[in-house]
């Protein structure tokens, strides 16, 4: 599996790092307001539970897990498992492993806006900036690594469901793809 990565972009250390400092910074902002953190799944779950443990305030979790489909008349994304939590009037962040073109996560951040939460943020792993929708305009509050425009793996990413416990991000060499 290791053979297949041509170049460790984060390392373990460097994502323990930035786990710790941005949740140092998440739990001085939202103390004293039990902010719900909500994971959407299924590539946030390493991150998640790093991110869980540095937060040293009370604080609840839920998650959501939603597709992208295509039918015969229409493209676009649903909800698979909605979150269990009533968010109303509740401070929300969520979580999440990469911001790409954003499509997915405006699809997440809407859906959960309808929710009536008080405040509502986004906290990003990595962010790909380049490869922004340009209708997207949403931007994550919350950022752990600006990254290259190349595709990656690894501490909860995949490619074709594979390489997410890889406890690294790396970048997959063309000949794992092609
Ligand atoms: P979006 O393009 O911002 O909507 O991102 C959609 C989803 O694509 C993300 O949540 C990731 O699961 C996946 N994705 C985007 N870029 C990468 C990448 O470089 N590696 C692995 N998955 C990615
Ligand atoms: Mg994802």
């Amino acid at each position: 599996m290791t053979n297949d990565i041509k170049e460790v972009l984060l390392t373990e250390e460097q994502i323990k790092a930035k786990v710790k400092e941005l949740g140092r910074q998440l739990s001085r902002e939202y103390a004293g307001k039990d902010p719900v953190f909500v994971g959407v799944l299924k590539g946030v779950v390493l991150f998640f539970a790093d991110m869980i443990r540095q937060i040293d305030i009370p604080c609840q979790i839920d998650f959501m897990w939603i597709s992208s489909y295509k039918g015969a008349n229409s493209s676009g994304m649903e909800v698979r498992r909605d979150v269990s939590a009533d968010l109303k009037g509740r401070h929300v962040v969520i979580l999440e492993d990469i911001f790409d073109t954003g499509n997915s996560l405006d699809f997440t951040y809407q859906h959960l806006l309808s929710k009536e939460p008080a405040s509502l943020k986004i906290c990003t792993l990595l962010d790909k900036p380049e490869r922004r929708n340009p209708k997207v305009t949403l931007q994550p509050d919350y950022v752990g690594f600006v990254t290259p425009n190349e595709f990656v793996v690894g501490y909860g990413l995949d490619f074709n469901e594979h390489y997410r416990n890889l406890p690294y991000v790396g970048v997959l060499k063309p000949e794992a793809y092609e």
